[in-house]
């Protein structure tokens, strides 16, 4: 029997409408620093050469990714029309159009379009972390803050200890079949840990940092700006995105 060495690929959801942004266009093609938002992740996602595909996953009717000049990000890079109603169906929708071009222990990185400051250590962190991994895993953050659970009146119900408790981002990597296979028998989860927990497998936590914020809310948008403006300033990892 022929064996592979298992290929990384890279699966982008951005088929969400943004409602909490308040904004005319979803937020995936706000202005940021002179580019569509998701243009950035999708820059650092197409300049890791252990990826060999950046598939874009968009809605059906998506008419702003044609507006746009994509030539730059290279020939790795290939959007599809296939989104669904919620995230995790986007996510679905999209491993199932790229079946014939993967195998099935390779390697998907679900990055959130949302996403925009992810940086090229992070990618390469996590490949390099989960290669002999037989889970997979995601990049997450220690909890600093200290939780507390709300009742119905917003007043403290319960402190919630933060001991052992990560904030999840993206990406998260799973091999094909896995990530497929249990996203396919669950429902209404967030991510794709969620699923391959549900699964009975615990994903791995690879420690990332603050920077590979969410952009919800219009305050992240500045947050945002302000982290790719100052991006390699200090940190030794990475060089300033223009
Ligand atoms: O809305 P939220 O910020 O949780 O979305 C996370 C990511 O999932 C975003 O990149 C968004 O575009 C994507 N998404 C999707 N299909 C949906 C809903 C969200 O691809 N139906």
């Amino acid at each position: 029997m022929q064996s592979f060495d298992p290929r990384h690929f890279a699966l982008v959801p951005a088929a969400g409408s943004g409602a909490r942004m308040g904004a005319a266009l979803p937020k995936q093609y706000l202005p940021l620093l002179g580019r569509p938002l998701i243009h950035h992740a999708l820059a650092t996602l197409c300049a890791v050469p252990g990826i060999e595909r950046v598939f874009v996953v968009l809605s059906v009717d998506d008419a702003e990714w044609a507006r746009h000049d994509w030539r730059v990000l290279g020939p790795r890079l290939e959007p599809l029309f296939c989104g669904g109603p919620t995230r995790a169906d986007s996510v679905l929708a999209g491993l199932r159009a790229i079946s014939a071009e993967v195998r099935a222990t390779d390697w998907v990185l679900v990055h959130d379009a949302a996403r925009p400051c992810l940086a090229r250590w992070h990618v390469e962190k996590l490949m390099r972390e989960l290669a002999h991994d037989d889970v997979g895993g995601l990049l997450a953050t220690p909890l600093a803050d200290t939780l507390k659970r709300a009742d119905e009146h917003a007043r403290v119900a319960a402190t919630v200890a933060r001991d052992s408790l990560w904030r999840a981002q993206t990406p998260q990597m799973f091999r094909y079949v896995m990530l497929r296979r249990a996203l396919e028998s669950v429902h209404g989860v967030t991510d794709e840990a969620s699923a391959i927990e549900a699964a009975g497998l615990r994903p791995r936590l690879i420690e990332g940092d603050a920077a590979n914020i969410k952009v919800t809310w219009p305050f992240d948008m500045c947050l945002a700006e302000w982290i790719l403006r100052h991006r390699g300033e200090g940190d030794g990892k990475e060089e300033k995105i223009p």
